[in-house]
C-alpha cells in the first residue's frame, strides 16, 4: 500500500511541503520583515529545527508502517495513551485544508483569469477592487474551492501509489520547470538588481525578536511539520528509505523553492517604479497581476504567458499540499475505522468543503462573525499554524527524545545502525534539547505573551 519508489516518496513529501507557504506566504513574510536578514534566519531555522523535526516525524511514521495512531503506540513500546496523537492529523488536517482550500480556490480563479487574458488594461486601483470583490463574494470563490476539492478528493481516492505518488511524479517536475522559466524571465527585467539586493544583502539592524520568531514559524508551516502530516506519509515509506537523506532533501528542495519564488517576485516588484515589496498577503493577488502587465507592457504575449505560468505554478504547488492534508484525515478513516478510501475521501472532502465555505464567507458576509477578534479563516490559521504546529512539534520531540526507547529510535533513524551513525547523536541532541526549548520560545511569542 506504500510508495513504490524512493523518488516517489521524496517527491510526495516535497509536494506536501512545497506549497502556498513557499510561493505566497514566504514572499509575504520576507517583504514584511525586511528581506535578506529574515531569509538568513529562516534558512538557519529550516536546517536546525525544521529538518530535524521532519526527521522525527518520518521516524515515528516509518516505524509504525500503518497510520499515525498505530505509529505512536508502537514507538512508545505499547503505551495505548499515545494513540490519542492519532487524532492530531484528523483535526489539524480538516482545519488546515478548510482555510488552505480557500487560497487554493483564489489561485485557481486567478489562473483562469490569466488564461482568458483578463488582467490587461486595468488601473492599480482596479486590481485591488477586483480582488476584494471576488474574495468577498458569497458564491464565486466557493465554486473555485469546489473544483480544488474535487481534484484533491479524486487523487486521494485513488490511493497512495496510483493517486498521491503518481500525481507527485507528474506535478513536481512541472512545478520545477515553471519556476525555472519564471526565475529566468524575472531576472532579466530592468530593475532586477534591486530585487536581488533586497533578497541577498542582509541588513542586520532589521533583526529583532519578532523577525527571529516569525522566521521560525514560517519554517514550520513551510515544511508542514508538527501536525503529523509527514508522519502520515512516512507510514507508507519502505524500510530501506534513508530518512536522514529524505528529510534533508525535502528541507533543501523546500528552501530552494521559497528562494526561487523570492527570485521571481521581488525583481518583478522592483522593476515597477513605486511598488513596494511589503504589500503583505495581497502581494500575490493584487501587486503581481499589476506587475506582470506593467513590466511586459511592450509585449502582450509575454505578459499573458508570464501571468498564466505563474498562477498555474501556484495551483500545482497548492494542490500537492492539499492532497497531503486530505490524506491525513483519510488515512485515519481508512486504517482505523476501515472505511474504503473513496468513501473516506468523499466524506472528509465534504466536511472540509463545508468548513471552507465558512472560511471563504469570513471575507464577506461573515466578516463580522469573529471569535477573539478573528474571522473563521484567520481563526483556523491561528489554531493550526500558531497553536497546533508548535505544540505538535514539541510533543514529538519530547516523545522521541524522552519517551520512546532510544535503541528503537536509533535503529529506525539509522536503518539498523547502517546509516549516518555520526550524525545521529547530533540530531538526538537537537530533538532532546534545542528544538523543544526553541519551540517554547516561538509558542510564547505567537500567543502574544
Ligand atoms: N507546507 C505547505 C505549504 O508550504 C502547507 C502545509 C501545511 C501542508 C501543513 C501540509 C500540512 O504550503
Amino acid at each position: 500500500m506504500g510508495f513504490s519508489t524512493k523518488v516517489g516518496a521524496i517527491l510526495a513529501a516535497a509536494g506536501s511541503a512545497v506549497g502556498l507557504g513557499n510561493i505566497w506566504r514566504f514572499p509575504t513574510e520576507t517583504g514584511l520583515h525586511g528581506g535578506a536578514a529574515f531569509i538568513l534566519i529562516y534558512i538557519i531555522f529550516m536546517l536546525v529545527f525544521g529538518a530535524p523535526i521532519m526527521l522525527a516525524e518520518f521516524t515515528i511514521g516509518r516505524h509504525g508502517q500503518k497510520d499515525v495512531t498505530d505509529s505512536f503506540e508502537r514507538m512508545s513500546g505499547g503505551q495505548r495513551g499515545w494513540r490519542l496523537m492519532g487524532l492530531m492529523p484528523v483535526v489539524a488536517g480538516l482545519l488546515v485544508l478548510s482555510y488552505y482550500a480557500v487560497v487554493c480556490g483564489w489561485t485557481l480563479y486567478y489562473a483562469f483569469v490569466a488564461g482568458v487574458d483578463g488582467f490587461g488594461g486595468k488601473t492599480a486601483a482596479q486590481y485591488v477592487s477586483d480582488f476584494q470583490q471576488f474574495s468577498s463574494s458569497p458564491t464565486q470563490p466557493v465554486v473555485w474551492i469546489l473544483f480544488i476539492m474535487l481534484a484533491t478528493c479524486a487523487v486521494v481516492s485513488f490511493g497512495v501509489k496510483k493517486g498521491i505518488e503518481r500525481s507527485a511524479q507528474i506535478l513536481m517536475p512541472m512545478l520545477f520547470v515553471c519556476i525555472a522559466i519564471l526565475v529566468v524571465c524575472s531576472l532579466s527585467l530592468p530593475g532586477a538588481d534591486r530585487g536581488l539586493h533586497f533578497l541577498f544583502h542582509p541588513d542586520f539592524s532589521e533583526i529583532d525578536g519578532s523577525t527571529m520568531l516569525s522566521a521560525m514559524g514560517q519554517a514550520f508551516f513551510s515544511l508542514s511539520v508538527g501536525i503529523c502530516c509527514l508522519c502520515t506519509y512516512a507510514c507508507y515509506f519502505r524500510k530501506d528509505v534513508n530518512l536522514f537523506h529524505d528529510s534533508l532533501s525535502v528541507a533543501v528542495i523546500d528552501t530552494l523553492v521559497a528562494l526561487m519564488a523570492g527570485l521571481i517576485i521581488f525583481p518583478a516588484v522592483y522593476s515597477v517604479p513605486g511598488l513596494q515589496p511589503d504589500a503583505g498577503p495581497s502581494l500575490v493577488f493584487i501587486t503581481l497581476p499589476n506587475v506582470f502587465q506593467q513590466v511586459f507592457s511592450g509585449s502582450h504575449l509575454l505578459a499573458y504567458g508570464f501571468s498564466l505560468l505563474f498562477y498555474c505554478l501556484l495551483v500545482i504547488a497548492a494542490v500537492t499540499s492539499s492532497i497531503s492534508m486530505l490524506e491525513m484525515v483519510v488515512a485515519y478513516l481508512h486504517e482505523e475505522l476501515h472505511w474504503s478510501r473513496p468513501a473516506a475521501s468523499v466524506a472528509a472532502s465534504a466536511v472540509a468543503m463545508l468548513l471552507a465555505t465558512g472560511c471563504s464567507l469570513s471575507f464577506g458576509a461573515w466578516a463580522d462573525k469573529t471569535v477573539f477578534g478573528l474571522g473563521m479563516f484567520d481563526l483556523f490559521d491561528f489554531i493550526v499554524a500558531k497553536l497546533l504546529m508548535p505544540l505538535g512539534s514539541f510533543i514529538m520531540c519530547v516523545f522521541l527524545g524522552w519517551v520512546a526507547d532510544e535503541k528503537v529510535v536509533r535503529d529506525e533513524v539509522t536503518n539498523g545502525g547502517t546509516l549516518h551513525t555520526v550524525l545521529y547523536p547530533i540530531w538526538l541532541f537537537i530533538i532532546r534539547y534545542i528544538a523543544p526549548i526553541g519551540i517554547i520560545l516561538v509558542f510564547i511569542h505567537e500567543i502574544g505573551w
